[in-house]
Formats: structure tokens, sequence, C-alpha cells
């Protein structure tokens, strides 16, 4: 199979993930393509799925994120699909995690699952959110391996349907 992993990212954190979960793909043995979104709208549309991802800013996607999604729409409805985000850190503390829930909460990548699957792309249950420690990064320890890891989970759902 082949993937197209598109990312905006504006402190390189979003970029980060979507290079784990390209390398992913490439040692599960399959083809993949990056799309740095803020660099190009370019994309191919001979992958068989598609994971897109973007920094959460004030509870949204990027706008370049959304205008991609909508042109993705087009070439992978009917195709399996997948999002993912960088968020701020949930706090471990709940009266901290209730007061933060407002930012973090139904966050980009569940905008984006939404969005992809109005617009018929197959999208997969889980959202990857990836945590950042402080405003702008670093990703939070282990968010490489969870990504990888996410990626795994992606590809055996996609082993699992098929006839
Ligand atoms: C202007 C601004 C607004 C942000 N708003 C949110 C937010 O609403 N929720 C959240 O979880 N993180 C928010 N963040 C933190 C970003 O999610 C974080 O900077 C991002 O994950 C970094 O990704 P990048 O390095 O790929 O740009 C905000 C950051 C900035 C600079």
């Amino acid at each position: 199979m082949k993937g197209i992993v598109a990312f905006d990212s504006m402190y390189g954190n979003t970029k980060n993930v979507a290079e784990a979960m390209a390398d992913e793909i490439r040692a599960q043995g399959h083809e993949v393509a990056i799309v740095n979104i803020g660099q190009t709208l370019k994309f191919d549309d001979d992958g068989d799925f598609i994971l897109i991802g973007s920094p959460t800013r004030m509870k949204q996607m990027t706008f370049r994120t959304k205008r991609f999604v909508r042109k993705a729409r087009k070439k992978y409805a009917g195709k399996p699909g997948a999002a993912f985000e960088t968020t701020l850190r949930v706090p471990a503390d709940p009266a901290e995690r209730q007061k933060a829930s407002k930012w973090i909460d139904n966050a980009a990548g569940d905008k984006i699952k939404a969005m992809a699957e109005e617009g018929g792309i197959k999208m997969y249950g889980e959202v990857l959110r990836a945590e950042v420690v402080g405003t702008y990064g670093p990703l939070m320890p282990h968010t490489l391996e969870r990504s990888r890891e996410f990626v795994r989970r992606f590809l055996d759902s996609l082993e699992a349907e098929r006839p």
C-alpha cells in the first residue's frame, strides 16, 4: 500500500510526529509520501490511505489544514484515513484538567476527523493526541514511540478489513 502523511507545523513538533509516522509506515513495508501543508497543497491522489495532522491553535486546526482537508476529501473519499494533532499537555490533576479542558478537548484532531468524515473519508476511530511541554514544545517524552504505535494499530485495522 501507499500512504500519504500530511501535516502543518509552526514550531516543528507536528512535523516530528508526522515524520515518525511516515517512518513507521515505511518500516511496515509500505510506500509513503509526506506533504508539508505549509509549503504545498499538491499531493498524490494515488495513495491507499491518508493521515492528516495539525497543531491545535485556539482549539482549531490551522487554516491551511482546513483548506487541505477540503481538498483531500475530494481525492480520498471512500478511502481510509486518520487524524492526529499536537496539543498542550493534559494536566494530571483533575481540577487543572477541568480548567484546561476548553483548550484541549475536541481540538484539532477531532475536528479534522469530523470534517474528513463528513466528506466521505473512512476515518479511523482513534485520533492521535501528541502533547507538547509548554506552548511551543518540545514533545512530551515517548510521543514518537506512541505515534509509531498508533500507526501500527491503524495499519492493523486496514488489514483486518481486507477481504
Ligand atoms: C497562538 C497559539 C494558540 C494555541 N492554542 C492552543 C489551544 O487552543 N489548545 C492547545 O491544546 N494548544 C494550543 N497551543 C499550543 C500548540 O498546540 C502547540 O504550540 C503546537 O502543538 C506546536 O505544534 P507545532 O510545533 O507543530 O507548531 C497554541 C499555541 C499557540 C502559539
